[in-house]
């Protein structure tokens, strides 16, 4: 697909639902007793992937746009699946399973597209294992035995939200209480909502104890914009010029706002108004206007604030004056596919001052750049950042694959070019 290029990018654009908080209300709302209504639902392929794996364990979903209903089977009414379950590309859908499905009382197997065979999913299977857990593989396809658990104290090896969700759910069913200790705070969905449901769930600075749950109570979720999503306009707006976007409605738990301290940073005019709260969830319209940005250094803490968001910061760092170091950021190499490796590869293209490095990359922005052929490797998020890089590159820019962006978002391209009208 050739990139088609906007002169201007003005206006207002609500971005689809939240992508984690998405398959949670899936999920939280099969376990829940009751029924679960979920507005705002992103239907996009990882939450569908979601949906299709609890349909097959016996729960009664409906879809209607971006409105379902998951009537609840409780915590032990779980059906055991005629077939193997199918995750697509979703780490998410993938991990989670793997806590819930240990407890079961009946054995189930998993499996996804070609990269979820590559994604490593020992980080999870291991401290299941110490919960009980009997799990085969640490790639997969795993076969899963369902079978007792018990809680244990983990002090978890790196900063995954994924990995401390699968161990919380599993928590829901073991007997005692499970402690999960983060490195760095990942983000928190989870432990809002499974609080919002009635189960025992304390959080207590880094670490979170879960104690044995009966039972969890259905609550309406009303998911807000994905951060992740939004993140591609923000940095459009900002390296655009004469440009004003306001993304409405956007979700901005702080343990996902990352990309604002950063872009901030960076001299990026952002405002957040009309704050507010929908089911325990911080809510705002972003405005980003046009802006001068220079280089910075990210590292840390922020990283697991920012994680998904990295491939977009490194194009709003081609256009920032000096250098920008990413570090920290090893976590990109077991994403969708090795982010630091595409990024680097892709952007070399460009003629971009680029260097990799064992845990991130090193750009050095504020050059004129050019249009390439890009490769996606299937990376919803790759296809999106390079979206918004070709816009000021000279000449023309292509993208081997546009359709892996209906991972996450499946209506970007459509919302991109509303922009530029
Ligand atoms: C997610 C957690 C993050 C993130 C992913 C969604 C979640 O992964 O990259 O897109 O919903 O819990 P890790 O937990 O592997 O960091």
């Amino acid at each position: 697909m050739v990139i088609k290029k906007i002169s201007k990018s003005n206006g207002s654009v609500k971005v689809p639902g939240d992508k984690s908080i998405s398959h949670r209300a899936v999920m939280l709302g099969s376990l829940a007793d009751g029924i679960t209504e979920i507005t705002g639902f992103l239907k996009g392929a990882d939450c569908l992937s979601t949906i299709d794996c609890f349909r097959k364990m016996g729960v009664d979903i409906n879809v209607n746009g971006e409105n379902v209903t998951v009537k609840g089977n409780g915590l032990k009414g779980l059906k055991k699946p005629q077939d193997m379950l199918y995750t697509g590309n979703s780490g998410t859908t993938t991990r989670l399973l793997c806590g819930i499905l240990s407890a079961q009382d009946f054995d189930t197997s998993i499996t996804g597209d070609a990269s979820i065979q590559k994604r490593p999913m020992g980080r999870v299977t291991k401290p299941l294992s110490l919960m009980g857990a009997k799990i085969e593989n640490e790639y997969c396809p795993l076969y899963i035995t369902g079978t007792k658990l018990h809680g244990i104290d983990y002090k978890m090896p790196v900063a995954s939200a994924q990995v401390k969700t699968a161990i919380i759910l599993a928590g829901l069913y073991a007997e005692g209480e499970t402690i999960v200790r983060e490195i760095e705070k990942s983000r928190d969905h989870t432990e809002l909502m499974l609080g919002a449901m009635g189960a025992d769930i304390d959080v207590n600075g880094l670490d979170i104890t879960v104690k044995t749950t009966k039972n969890l109570s259905a609550v309406n979720v009303d998911v807000p914009g994905d951060i992740s999503s939004a993140a591609f306009f923000m940095v459009l707006g900002a390296v655009m010029p004469n440009s004003e976007i306001t993304i409405t409605n956007v979700g901005v738990n702080p343990t996902r706002t990352g990309i604002i301290d950063v872009l901030k940073d960076m001299g990026a005019d952002i405002t957040l108004e009309n704050m507010r709260t929908s089911a325990g969830e911080s809510v705002a319209d972003i405005t980003v206007r046009s802006s001068s940005l220079k280089g910075t250094t990210i590292g840390g803490d922020i990283i697991p604030r920012l994680i998904d968001e990295l491939p977009v910061i490194a194009v709003a760092a081609v256009f920032a004056d000096g250098e920008t170091v990413i570090k920290d950021a090893q976590e990109l190499k077991v994403k969708e596919t090795n982010r630091i490796r595409a990024v680097v590869d892709e952007f070399t293209k460009c003629g971009i001052d680029i260097t990799e490095t064992d845990d991130g990359m090193i750009i050095n922005g504020g050059k004129a750049i050019h249009g390439a052929d890009f490769k996606t490797y299937g990376d919803h998020r790759m296809a999106m950042s390079l979206t918004v890089l070709a816009q000021l590159a000279d000449g023309e820019s292509t993208l081997d694959d546009s359709d892996c962006a209906c991972v996450s978002y499946p209506t970007f391209f459509d919302d991109f070019y509303k922009l530029g009208e």
